[in-house]
Protein backbone atom coordinates (compact mmCIF):
# COMPACT_ATOMS: atom_id res chain seq x y z
CA UNK A 1 0.00 0.00 0.00
CA UNK A 2 1.84 3.36 -0.81
CA UNK A 3 2.46 5.91 1.56
CA UNK A 4 0.18 8.78 2.63
CA UNK A 5 2.19 11.65 3.59
CA UNK A 6 0.19 14.76 5.32
CA UNK A 7 1.26 18.51 4.86
CA UNK A 8 0.33 20.06 8.69
CA UNK A 9 0.64 23.84 8.23
CA UNK A 10 1.19 25.45 11.84
CA UNK A 11 3.19 28.59 11.07
CA UNK A 12 0.09 30.85 11.72
CA UNK A 13 -0.22 33.43 14.38
CA UNK A 14 -3.92 32.71 16.29
CA UNK A 15 -4.41 36.50 16.62
CA UNK A 16 -8.21 35.13 17.02
CA UNK A 17 -6.78 32.82 19.96
CA UNK A 18 -5.22 35.60 22.10
CA UNK A 19 -2.48 34.29 24.44
CA UNK A 20 1.21 34.09 24.19
CA UNK A 21 3.33 31.92 21.39
CA UNK A 22 1.88 30.13 18.15
CA UNK A 23 -1.40 28.91 18.07
CA UNK A 24 -0.60 25.14 17.41
CA UNK A 25 1.73 25.08 20.21
CA UNK A 26 -1.06 26.00 22.79
CA UNK A 27 -1.42 23.31 25.36
CA UNK A 28 -4.23 21.08 25.54
CA UNK A 29 -5.03 18.24 27.65
CA UNK A 30 -0.99 18.18 28.19
CA UNK A 31 0.09 18.18 24.54
CA UNK A 32 0.74 21.17 22.06
CA UNK A 33 -2.19 21.09 19.54
CA UNK A 34 0.10 20.09 17.02
CA UNK A 35 1.19 17.19 18.85
CA UNK A 36 -2.50 15.96 19.25
CA UNK A 37 -2.80 16.89 15.37
CA UNK A 38 -0.04 14.32 14.48
CA UNK A 39 -1.66 11.58 16.46
CA UNK A 40 -4.85 11.95 15.07
CA UNK A 41 -3.45 11.37 11.32
CA UNK A 42 -1.24 8.72 12.47
CA UNK A 43 -4.03 6.96 13.95
CA UNK A 44 -6.00 7.56 10.36
CA UNK A 45 -3.36 6.28 8.38
CA UNK A 46 -1.04 8.73 7.69
CA UNK A 47 2.72 7.39 7.52
CA UNK A 48 4.76 10.60 7.60
CA UNK A 49 4.09 14.51 8.33
CA UNK A 50 5.87 17.65 6.88
CA UNK A 51 5.14 20.36 9.54
CA UNK A 52 5.17 23.71 8.47
CA UNK A 53 6.38 26.46 11.27
CA UNK A 54 6.78 30.00 11.78
CA UNK A 55 10.24 30.69 11.02
CA UNK A 56 11.32 31.83 14.25
CA UNK A 57 10.26 29.24 16.34
CA UNK A 58 11.16 26.65 14.45
CA UNK A 59 13.29 25.07 17.27
CA UNK A 60 10.08 25.60 20.18
CA UNK A 61 8.19 23.12 17.02
CA UNK A 62 11.21 20.75 16.82
CA UNK A 63 11.23 20.34 20.59
CA UNK A 64 7.52 19.80 20.99
CA UNK A 65 7.43 17.66 18.03
CA UNK A 66 9.50 14.92 19.69
CA UNK A 67 7.01 13.73 21.54
CA UNK A 68 5.14 13.34 18.11
CA UNK A 69 3.42 9.45 17.45
CA UNK A 70 4.22 10.43 13.59
CA UNK A 71 7.41 10.49 11.78
CA UNK A 72 7.67 14.09 10.60
CA UNK A 73 9.73 16.98 9.16
CA UNK A 74 9.64 20.64 9.16
CA UNK A 75 9.64 23.45 7.13
CA UNK A 76 9.13 27.45 7.21
CA UNK A 77 5.78 28.88 6.36
CA UNK A 78 4.24 32.32 4.86
CA UNK A 79 2.80 35.23 5.76
CA UNK A 80 -1.05 33.90 4.14
CA UNK A 81 -1.75 30.10 4.73
CA UNK A 82 -1.58 29.31 0.63
CA UNK A 83 2.03 30.11 0.57
CA UNK A 84 3.11 27.65 3.32
CA UNK A 85 0.92 24.74 2.10
CA UNK A 86 2.97 25.08 -0.78
CA UNK A 87 6.13 24.97 0.54
CA UNK A 88 5.10 22.34 2.50
CA UNK A 89 4.06 20.56 -0.56
CA UNK A 90 7.65 21.64 -2.22
CA UNK A 91 8.62 19.39 0.83
CA UNK A 92 7.39 16.58 -0.01
CA UNK A 93 9.21 13.46 -1.32
CA UNK A 94 8.91 12.86 -5.09
CA UNK A 95 6.91 10.01 -5.57
CA UNK A 96 4.86 10.31 -3.30
CA UNK A 97 1.08 10.13 -5.04
CA UNK A 98 -1.32 10.78 -2.01
CA UNK A 99 -1.20 14.29 -0.06
CA UNK A 100 -3.03 15.25 2.89
CA UNK A 101 -3.34 19.06 4.06
CA UNK A 102 -4.31 19.26 7.42
CA UNK A 103 -4.92 22.46 9.35
CA UNK A 104 -2.63 22.06 13.07
CA UNK A 105 -5.83 23.76 14.29
CA UNK A 106 -7.63 20.93 13.76
CA UNK A 107 -6.17 18.43 16.53
CA UNK A 108 -8.76 16.16 17.24
CA UNK A 109 -10.32 14.98 14.00
CA UNK A 110 -11.63 11.43 14.33
CA UNK A 111 -9.63 8.12 12.47
CA UNK A 112 -12.93 7.58 9.76
CA UNK A 113 -12.44 11.24 8.89
CA UNK A 114 -8.97 10.76 8.03
CA UNK A 115 -9.88 7.19 6.57
CA UNK A 116 -12.86 8.30 4.21
CA UNK A 117 -10.61 10.80 2.77
CA UNK A 118 -7.55 8.70 2.00
CA UNK A 119 -9.90 5.88 0.49
CA UNK A 120 -11.74 8.19 -1.86
CA UNK A 121 -8.39 9.57 -3.06
CA UNK A 122 -6.52 6.05 -3.47
CA UNK A 123 -10.26 5.56 -5.34
CA UNK A 124 -9.18 8.22 -7.71
CA UNK A 125 -10.62 11.34 -6.78
CA UNK A 126 -7.97 14.50 -7.75
CA UNK A 127 -9.28 16.54 -4.56
CA UNK A 128 -11.94 15.38 -0.88
CA UNK A 129 -12.72 17.53 1.27
CA UNK A 130 -14.67 16.60 4.34
CA UNK A 131 -17.49 18.41 4.91
CA UNK A 132 -20.57 19.25 7.63
CA UNK A 133 -23.82 20.50 7.11
CA UNK A 134 -24.36 24.18 8.11
CA UNK A 135 -26.24 24.37 11.83
CA UNK A 136 -26.78 28.11 11.81
CA UNK A 137 -29.14 29.77 8.99
CA UNK A 138 -26.40 31.93 7.20
CA UNK A 139 -26.90 35.36 5.76
CA UNK A 140 -24.47 36.99 2.88
CA UNK A 141 -24.21 40.85 3.73
CA UNK A 142 -23.28 43.13 1.10
CA UNK A 143 -22.95 46.82 2.24
CA UNK A 144 -26.13 47.94 3.61
CA UNK A 145 -28.09 45.00 2.40
CA UNK A 146 -28.02 41.21 3.27
CA UNK A 147 -29.87 38.02 1.87
CA UNK A 148 -30.37 34.77 2.97
CA UNK A 149 -28.77 31.92 1.48
CA UNK A 150 -30.62 28.26 1.29
CA UNK A 151 -28.99 26.64 4.44
CA UNK A 152 -29.97 22.81 3.01
CA UNK A 153 -27.47 23.64 0.39
CA UNK A 154 -24.94 24.97 2.38
CA UNK A 155 -21.86 22.66 4.05
CA UNK A 156 -18.80 23.40 6.17
CA UNK A 157 -15.73 22.73 4.73
CA UNK A 158 -13.01 20.84 7.25
CA UNK A 159 -9.32 19.24 6.55
CA UNK A 160 -7.92 17.36 6.45
CA UNK A 161 -7.90 17.27 2.67
CA UNK A 162 -6.59 14.90 0.28
CA UNK A 163 -4.89 15.11 -2.97
CA UNK A 164 -3.03 13.50 -5.84
CA UNK A 165 0.54 15.13 -4.84
CA UNK A 166 1.25 16.56 -8.82
CA UNK A 167 -2.58 18.06 -9.33
CA UNK A 168 -2.27 19.78 -6.03
CA UNK A 169 1.33 20.77 -6.66
CA UNK A 170 0.52 22.01 -10.16
CA UNK A 171 -2.39 23.84 -8.92
CA UNK A 172 -1.27 25.94 -6.46
CA UNK A 173 1.32 26.96 -9.15
CA UNK A 174 -1.73 28.01 -11.25
CA UNK A 175 -3.11 29.72 -8.42
CA UNK A 176 0.24 31.90 -7.72
CA UNK A 177 0.88 32.48 -11.66
CA UNK A 178 -2.85 34.06 -11.55
CA UNK A 179 -2.59 35.54 -8.01
CA UNK A 180 -5.32 33.51 -6.75
CA UNK A 181 -5.97 34.16 -3.26
CA UNK A 182 -8.08 30.64 -1.31
CA UNK A 183 -8.30 29.87 2.17
CA UNK A 184 -8.39 25.85 1.49
CA UNK A 185 -6.63 23.55 -1.25
CA UNK A 186 -9.84 22.51 -2.69
CA UNK A 187 -10.35 25.94 -4.41
CA UNK A 188 -6.94 25.67 -5.59
CA UNK A 189 -7.65 22.31 -7.24
CA UNK A 190 -10.88 23.48 -8.42
CA UNK A 191 -9.54 26.89 -9.99
CA UNK A 192 -7.49 25.04 -11.89
CA UNK A 193 -9.96 22.82 -13.25
CA UNK A 194 -10.17 19.69 -11.39
CA UNK A 195 -13.18 18.02 -10.10
CA UNK A 196 -13.67 18.48 -6.15
CA UNK A 197 -14.95 14.94 -4.13
CA UNK A 198 -17.33 15.63 -0.91
CA UNK A 199 -16.93 13.39 2.00
CA UNK A 200 -18.52 13.11 5.26
CA UNK A 201 -16.51 15.14 8.00
CA UNK A 202 -17.22 15.49 11.52
CA UNK A 203 -18.37 17.90 14.58
CA UNK A 204 -15.02 16.60 16.48
CA UNK A 205 -12.71 17.93 13.40
CA UNK A 206 -13.63 21.42 14.18
CA UNK A 207 -10.67 24.48 14.21
CA UNK A 208 -9.61 25.65 17.32
CA UNK A 209 -9.87 29.84 16.55
CA UNK A 210 -11.15 31.68 19.32
CA UNK A 211 -11.15 31.10 22.99
CA UNK A 212 -14.35 28.68 23.43
CA UNK A 213 -12.91 26.02 21.41
CA UNK A 214 -9.72 25.95 24.22
CA UNK A 215 -12.34 24.88 26.58
CA UNK A 216 -14.63 23.19 23.95
CA UNK A 217 -10.81 20.91 23.37
CA UNK A 218 -10.02 20.29 26.79
CA UNK A 219 -13.29 18.54 27.31
CA UNK A 220 -13.75 16.50 24.35
CA UNK A 221 -9.69 15.20 25.14
CA UNK A 222 -11.19 14.65 28.93
CA UNK A 223 -13.96 12.83 27.51
CA UNK A 224 -11.75 10.69 25.18
CA UNK A 225 -9.77 9.54 28.14
CA UNK A 226 -12.57 9.13 30.39
CA UNK A 227 -11.08 11.20 32.61
CA UNK A 228 -13.56 14.12 34.44
CA UNK A 229 -12.13 17.58 35.33
O1 LIG B 1 -5.97 31.27 9.90
P1 LIG B 1 -6.64 29.96 9.73
O2 LIG B 1 -7.50 29.58 10.89
O3 LIG B 1 -7.32 29.75 8.41
O4 LIG B 1 -5.43 28.91 9.76
C1 LIG B 1 -5.63 27.54 9.50
C2 LIG B 1 -4.31 26.81 9.65
O5 LIG B 1 -3.36 27.36 8.73
C3 LIG B 1 -3.70 26.91 11.05
O6 LIG B 1 -3.29 25.61 11.47
C4 LIG B 1 -2.52 27.85 10.86
O7 LIG B 1 -1.41 27.57 11.70
C5 LIG B 1 -2.14 27.63 9.40
N1 LIG B 1 -1.49 28.80 8.80
C6 LIG B 1 -0.18 28.68 8.30
N2 LIG B 1 0.46 29.78 7.75
C7 LIG B 1 -0.16 30.98 7.73
C8 LIG B 1 -1.49 31.12 8.22
C9 LIG B 1 -2.13 29.99 8.76
O8 LIG B 1 0.41 27.60 8.35
N3 LIG B 1 0.49 32.02 7.23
Amino acid sequence: MPNVVAVVVAAGSGTRLGGEGPKALRDVAGAPLVVHALAALAAGGVSFAVVVVPALRRTDFERALAAAPLPHRTVVGGAERQQSVLAGLEAVAAGTRIVLVHDAARPFVPAPVVQRVIDAVRAGADAVIPVLPVVDTVRQVTGETSVVLERTSLRAVQTPQGFNLDVLLASHHAALAAGLAATDDARVCEFAGHPVTLVEGHREAFKVTEPIDLALAEALAASRTGVSR
